[in-house]
């Protein structure tokens, strides 16, 4: 699954991170889906990883998108990539399906997790649309090696577009597996899907943005939300009031700087530009990597990581996307 794209090198990510991986398997499971194996083109094999965690690709041309990891992990220095082709394939997928010869060597990164199975869980419901079965397949074969039961249910849209049957059928024969096809009968029914949780049930979703957000809200409106974990595989489209878009300042706690922030430009970019290393990866709100404390000022808040709760907070400010909409803003930098 593409997790989510940026247009330029993640500025958390240093050159040492960067790994040469060789294609040795590309096997089309779909017209727009490829199942990819990578292994390391050095002796080493490429390091471990848990389920949910994501690599980056680097494209070409200064272009790299994120893609789940997949498969079971059964073969130790192995990757296994699931990338559906984009029909608006700005250079990502569409330079993955014209690179994808066995023997090409691509530039990936070490493997992050900003998905990670929850250990000692209660329930677990898994939901997944189209190529967002990639991340939740890993998590089903973790759980399954731990003989813990869980339920999924998948959402596609025909039965030719759905991937992965192997391995939905070696998952299905020991979870509780719910494969729907939109094309047989509309859009499956979430919300008494998720009305029949309780609150002791981890619930992991990952596909199409209007899936996400039915998913998010009744987290939120049921009082869970820190029970519901998401992984995104495109921006989001918030709502945005232009007025929160205002100059601002941070003041770096650290040294007693200010650092002023304009209207054209993100806090992360200013602080970035200011000289302050500052990590980030999506760019885009959804990771959670360039999280920072706030010590004083009042956050506006556009990302879709922190939970309403950690929003009205205001403990915590993701500044890829978010801004300020107090005069200035003290961060724990
Ligand atoms: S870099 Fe991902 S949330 Fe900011």
């Amino acid at each position: 699954m593409e997790v989510i794209e940026s247009a330029a090198v993640p500025a958390g990510t240093e050159p040492g991170d960067w790994l040469q991986a060789t294609v040795c398997e590309a096997v089309k499971l779909t017209s727009d889906t490829l199942l990819l194996r990578l292994r390391s083109a050095a002796e080493d094999p490429l390091p471990g990883h848990e389920p949910g965690a994501h690599v980056a690709l680097q494209c070409g041309d200064g272009v790299v998108r994120h893609y789940s990891l997949t498969g079971s992990r059964q073969h130790a220095g192995l990757y296994e990539l699931g990338i559906k082709l984009a029909s608006d394939s700005q250079g990502g997928s569409r330079w993955v399906f014209d690179n994808a010869a066995i023997g090409s060597q691509w530039l990936i990164s070490r493997p992050r997790n900003h998905f990670p199975l929850v250990s000692g869980a209660g329930r677990f419901l898994f939901l997944s649309g189209g190529i967002g079965m990639t991340p939740i397949i890993s998590m089903l074969y973790e759980l399954k090696s731990r003989g813990v039961r869980a339920r999924w249910v998948h959402m596609c849209r025909a039965r030719e577009d759905l991937g992965f049957q192997d391995w939905l059928s070696e998952l299905a024969a020991f979870h509780d597996v719910h494969v729907h096809f939109d094309a047989d009968g509309g859009l499956y029914d979430l919300a008494t899907e998720l009305a029949g949780t309780d609150a002791q049930t981890v619930v992991y979703c990952c596909g199409p943005a209007g899936m996400m957000d039915v998913v998010r809200l009744y987290g939120e409106a049921s009082g869970r939300a820190g029970n519901f974990h998401f992984e995104y595989f495109a921006a989001p489209q918030l709502e945005r009031d232009e007025a929160q878009d205002e100059e601002f300042s941070v003041v770096q706690a650290s040294t007693g700087r200010t650092i002023p922030v304009p209207k054209t430009k993100t806090m992360l970019a200013a602080l970035r530009d200011a000289g302050i290393a500052m990590k980030s990866e999506c760019e885009y709100g959804v990771c959670g990597w360039c999280a920072v404390g706030v010590l004083e000022g009042t956050p506006a808040h556009f990302d879709s990581y922190l939970t309403s709760a950690e929003k009205a907070a205001n403990k915590l400010v993701l500044p890829c996307v978010s801004r300020c909409s107090s005069a200035r803003i003290t961060l724990d930098i």
